[in-house]
Formats: structure tokens, sequence, C-alpha cells
């Protein structure tokens, strides 16, 4: 089983991520993380040297790449955090949406405007206006987290563990978790 988090970036995905793999004893792994090892340089100075197209091959290819066991009988139980940008290609929405169970981090530009102000990293955040170029891509990409995602969850208000339980609960109700972790879940941390 491999769970995909989808979303705008500053939405949780990494964090939620690492905690969700950790309570259903998941790997878990980061796209980007691993696009970052094969380019062998920050994603940021990569966009900046060869340009979006050229990042959105690679990252197509490393989706591919560590979807592509997944309906394995003894593939081991991934949660995997995808770049907020992965959706724009069809062939991601695609893989994820048909190999993966994926889950939406829906969050707001103002939210996550308060999270990335002082954000330094994320190549389409070094503009003049942040707040305006997250509600652009809110516009753009929220139709296509919302077509690709089995399940959504609202990140405003909740806690990481409270967002972790929620996403656990619905995973349960799936039949895609043992009781035993939905239980848990239940309880709390
Ligand atoms: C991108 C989001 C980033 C990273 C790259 C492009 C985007 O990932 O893949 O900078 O297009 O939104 P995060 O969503 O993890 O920040």
């Amino acid at each position: 089983m491999i769970v995909s988090l989808v979303g705008l970036p500053g939405g949780g995905k990494s964090t939620v991520g690492r905690q969700l793999a950790k309570r259903i004893g998941a790997r878990f792994i980061d796209s980007d993380a691993v696009l970052e090892e094969r380019i062998g340089m920050p994603i940021r100075q990569f966009f900046e040297q060869f340009g979006e197209v050229a990042f959105r091959d690679r990252e197509e290819a490393v989706i591919d790449e560590l979807t592509a066991g997944a309906q394995d009988a003894d593939a081991p139980a991934l949660v995997l955090a995808t770049g907020g940008g992965a959706l724009l290609r069809p062939a991601n929405r695609e893989r994820l949406r048909d190999r993966t169970t994926v889950v939406y981090l829906r969050s707001t530009p103002e939210e996550l405007y308060r999270r990335l102000r002082h954000d330094t990293q994320r190549p389409l955040l070094q503009v003049a206006d942040p707040l305006a170029k997250l509600r652009e891509l809110f516009e753009q990409r929220h139709p296509l987290y919302e077509q690709t995602a089995h399940y959504c969850v609202d990140t405003g208000r909740p806690s990481v563990a409270t967002l972790v339980n929620m996403i656990m609960m619905q995973l349960e109700v799936a039949g895609l978790l043992p009781v035993q972790n939905a239980q848990n879940a239940q309880k709390g941390p």
C-alpha cells in the first residue's frame, strides 16, 4: 500500500507524512528529497539553471519509479510526500490515483502565506508578492488536487497529530489499515 500526500507547498505534506508513516509502520519518502539527491543540487538551483520543464521531467520519472511496485502484494507500506506541483502533469495524476491512495492536504493561500512568508527555498515563491502567487497556484491547482485525491483533509486548524488521526481513520474505513491501528488512532498519541 502506498499513501501519497498532495497539496500546495507549506501544507505539511512532509511533516504529516513522516508522522503518519511512523504511526502505521510504513516507510516515508519525500519525492523532493529523492529528486535533490538525483540532481545533486537544491531544487531552487536546478530551477534556475535548467528551468521548470526539466525539473518536471525528473519529477515525473521519480514518481513513476517510486509508485511502480505499489500493487505487489509483498511491497512494503509507503507514505509518499509529493512536490506541490507534481499534479500539473496528467501522467502523475493518473499514476498516483491508480497506484496509490491519494490524500489532499487542503490549505488556504492565506494560511500557507503565514507559514511560508520567510521561505527562501521554494523557487516559485521567490517573487515580490508571494501571497498573490499562492492564490494563483491555488486557483490553478486546487481542482487538480481535488480530482486526483481519494480523500481530503483541511489543514487549517487541526494539529499534526489530529491530521494524522483523521487520515488513519479514513484509511481504516476504506479497509486499508488493520483495525489495531485505527483503535490507536482514536486514542491519539
Ligand atoms: C513546487 C513545490 C516544491 C518543489 C518545487 C516545486 C511547486 O515542493 O517540488 O519547488 O511547484 O509547487 P513542496 O510542495 O514540498 O514545497
